[in-house]
């Protein structure tokens, strides 16, 4: 990655504007020596600011979505983004979620600033796995897991049918679903499809990430041996 000016580089990381660089510039250090100038040339990777390394650029997340908030930079309640420090949603380019998930659902959310990624994640053509546990308010009977299995089915205004999908009981109301495919409210639309309902939603895996020891609104950054290969 090219050197970038520091007023650019941490305006674009979301500590300060370009302006507000110059009185702030005895809480920068670069190679380990105080900066010298706001036009002094870095890569993130050399830089502190109060004695802590700068957030990565790209920027990339794992957060135990919590029930509550919603995937997007507008909407009325609770935004995912506020889970974070105010600098990630200064970010440029910005802090976007891979897929959404509903706002009551849990579970794995990845975060990332990295857009060709984030496209390439998210593309129809992406044959991630994502693990669903779902809760349902009707125990599934075996016509309605057949049918889903199976694919083939078409959900409510969709004109494709659903590709097949491999299905584990693992309670009297519960299933562990795998998705490939990532359409609008998706595993809600499914079990409405075949007469039953889902009463909680929690995503365990997505790709080959799991929350782990994280709780509900916490989060940790991805590493960049995790990152290489998305
Ligand atoms: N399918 C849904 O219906 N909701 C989600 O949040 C994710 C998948």
């Amino acid at each position: 990655m090219p050197k970038e000016r520091l007023d650019k580089l941490l305006s674009n990381l979301g500590y300060c504007t370009r302006s507000e660089l110059r009185k702030n510039l005895d809480r920068v250090t670069v190679l380990g020596e105080p900066a010298r100038k706001v036009d002094q040339k870095a890569e993130w990777f050399e830089v502190c600011w109060d004695d802590e390394p700068v957030d990565p650029d790209p920027l990339w997340i794992l957060l135990h979505k919590p029930e509550g908030v919603t995937c997007s930079h507008k909407d009325v309640g609770r935004l995912v983004f506020e889970v974070f420090p105010d600098r990630y949603q200064m970010r440029k380019p910005a802090l976007n979620t891979v897929g959404r998930l509903d706002r009551d659902t849990t579970g794995v959310l990845l975060l990332t600033t990295d857009g060709g990624a984030l496209h390439r994640l998210t593309s129809p053509r992406s044959q991630i796995d994502k693990v669903y546990r779902v809760d349902l308010v009707d125990p599934p009977s075996a016509q309605q897991l057949e049918k889903l299995r199976a694919g083939g089915t078409l959900l409510e205004d969709d004109d494709k049918p659903l590709l097949p999908c491999a299905m584990e009981v693992t309670g009297p109301q519960q299933v562990e679903m795998v998705l490939h495919e990532g359409r609008y409210h998706q595993v809600k639309r499914m079990w409405l499809a075949v007469g039953n309902e889902v009463e909680k939603l929690h995503r365990q895996r997505f790709h080959r990430f799991e929350t782990g020891d994280l709780a509900p609104g916490e989060y940790r950054l991805l590493t960049p041996e995790e990152t290489a290969d998305l």
